[in-house]
């Protein structure tokens, strides 16, 4: 009743010790995967121009890289693969190459640092000359033609030892598919991390010149790849794959979709990671180097606002800096 407020919410401010106390999320390196490119270019590490700070690393590079990604207690890395355009054609067919780059990157990891987890990216976009992540044919991309391929691409993979199966691709019924040939072919403790709502997106744009398929991309994704207005078909999307067998479901990009990170995990009792992006990075980084951001303080704080919207993890370009800042 008297002039000043009984409750005082900064009381609960006032210190660092009551703020880290009362704090309610928390990020940690236990909730980062390190998205990585591999290439077959034989250079060592190689900048990517849109990305800066971010290397695409040789197979022997990437073995050193991912010791200390466990090292920082990282759990996982998320590869993606650059390889020679000479390899590309129509139909991806490099992606089925049990002596490719992604299963000799597999095999060289999984050697070196077994207790670091593998996801593999699940999509034919990185190996076929027109850039789609499928089959295409007179201007469509086929669906059914498609999934047969990606299931060769998930067993080739399983078999090279990766722990994850990642299928990015958003072909309808893939995640049956690949989940029936992995129990088939004896991989039951394969896990599969489904890119169930995955959005027709611009903040792709320095993946694609990372993994060098900006220039041949023909069109865009929007006949696969979910529309940006919508929420319900999110949740749809996701109860579909959980239904064929996916163990954990992504959202992406990650940011300016976290509406979605926190409705999927709000409604599905399954782990769900968001993808913070390849434009989402480029943001960052270059208001940071512009001076008009703090950097460092700006990643940690979006770590975060995943963590709050809901996701287990978050898989991020930034891992390793981020483990390093949250273990100081
Ligand atoms: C496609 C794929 C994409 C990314 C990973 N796999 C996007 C796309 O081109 O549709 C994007 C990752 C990023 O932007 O960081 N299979």
């Amino acid at each position: 009743m008297g002039a000043f407020p009984a409750t005082r919410m900064r009381r609960l401010r006032q210190s660092d010790w009551t703020r880290r106390l009362v704090r309610e999320r928390h990020v940690t390196p236990d909730d980062l995967v390190w998205s990585v490119v591999v290439t077959d270019s034989g250079k060592d590490r190689d900048p990517v121009g849109a990305m800066p700070g971010v290397e695409r690393f040789s197979v022997k590079e990437l073995v050193k890289e991912a010791k200390i990604a466990r090292d920082l207690g990282i759990p996982a890395i998320a590869m993606f693969p650059h390889i020679d355009p000479a390899k590309k054609d129509e139909h991806g067919t490099e992606a089925l190459n049990p002596d490719g780059l992604v299963p000799t990157a597999i095999k060289a990891i999984k050697d070196a640092v077994p207790d670091i987890g593998i996801i593999c990216d699940v999509a034919l976009d990185p190996f076929t000359s027109h850039g789609h992540d499928g089959v295409l044919k007179d201007g469509v991309i086929l669906n059914d033609e498609t999934v047969e391929r990606l299931v060769e691409q998930a067993l080739v993979q399983a078999r090279a030892g990766c722990d994850v199966i990642a299928p990015s691709d958003m072909m309808d019924g893939r995640i049956g598919a690949v989940r029936d040939a992995l129990e088939g072919d004896g991989h039951t403790d394969t896990l599969i991390l489904s890119y169930a709502a995955k959005y027709a997106s611009g903040f792709y744009g320095p993946y694609r010149e990372a993994i060098g398929s900006a220039g041949v991309l023909t069109g865009d994704k929007k006949t696969y790849q979910m529309d940006p207005g919508n929420i319900s078909e999110a949740l749809r999307e996701v109860e579909l794959d959980l239904d064929e067998g996916a163990d954990m479901v992504m959202v992406k990009p990650g940011l300016p979709y976290l509406d979605i990170v926190k409705s999927v995990s709000d409604t599905f009792a399954v782990p769900v990671l968001a993808f913070q992006v390849s434009g989402e990075y480029a943001m960052i980084e270059a208001a940071a180097a512009n001076g008009w951001i703090d950097g460092e303080r700006v990643m940690l704080e979006t770590l975060l606002a995943f963590r709050r919207a809901g996701a287990s993890g978050i898989v991020t370009y930034f891992a390793p800096r981020a483990a390093r800042l949250l273990s100081n």
